[in-house]
């Protein structure tokens, strides 16, 4: 099964991430907990320069570019090898937070988002979304918050990165990218509301986890 995290920055993706790898894990050991960007060498190099390069005066277009190229490394690599292996992967963020983020973010043209997607990804989409929805106001108060944690590695987050810097007005039409993804393809996504402690999450997601291993 392919499972995928997704919501805007401090809505809990890491979180449940972590909680879904071990649950999983007590199932069948091989397990596949992976990011985006990142998840392979090359893709942890482009991380960095998206999410710490604000020295680099990077464009829209060649933002969408760099995770594109992430992406790509991660699908043939990582991705396909481990499904085609049998084996879970729980994905911190895919294609939909290009689309929310490049798209309804930084107004990119949703042709050439797509056209991106689509070279990253040869097609290849999750079985399960999960959208950690949370009111911007709120997510913002999360990340400005210690504790944070790098998704796999879970060392200390650094600072405010390129995308943690931007206004209000940004995440909101980043939250509502999300939102019309989830309302347009309802049976592969599920839409949480991330006020609710991490516990009660984590307990719905293996709910639906465990019923599509029981359809699958
Ligand atoms: N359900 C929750 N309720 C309250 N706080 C949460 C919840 N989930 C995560 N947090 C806290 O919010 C912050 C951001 O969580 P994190 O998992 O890093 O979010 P993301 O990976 O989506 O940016 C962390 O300090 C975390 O402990
Ligand atoms: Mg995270």
């Amino acid at each position: 099964m392919f499972i995928v995290l997704e919501g805007i920055d401090g809505a809990g993706k890491t979180t449940q991430l972590a909680l879904l790898t071990e649950r999983l894990r007590q199932r069948s050991p091989e397990v596949v907990a992976t990011q985006e960007p990142g998840g392979t060498p090359l893709g942890d190099r482009l991380r960095e320069v998206v999410k710490h390069g604000a020295d680099l005066d990077i464009v829209p277009r060649a933002e969408l570019l760099l995770f594109a190229a992430s992406r790509a490394q991660l699908v043939e690599r990582v991705l396909r090898p481990a499904l085609a292996r049998g084996v879970s992967v729980v994905c911190d963020r895919y294609v939909f937070s290009t689309v929310a983020y490049q798209g309804y973010g930084r107004g990119v043209d949703r042709g050439l988002i797509a056209a991106a997607v689509d070279l990253a990804t040869g097609g290849l989409l999750p079985d399960l979304v999960v959208l950690l929805d949370l009111e911007v106001r709120l997510a913002l108060q999360r990340i400005a918050s210690p504790g944070r944690r790098e998704p796999t590695t879970f060392a200390p987050a650094r600072g405010r990165d390129r995308f943690e810097g931007e206004a209000l007005a940004f995440y909101e039409r980043v939250r509502q990218g999300y939102r019309d993804q989830a309302a347009v393809d309802p049976d592969r996504w599920l839409v949480l509301d991330a006020t609710r402690p991490p516990d009660h999450l984590a307990r719905i997601i293996w709910e639906k986890v465990e019923k599509f291993g029981l359809q699958g």
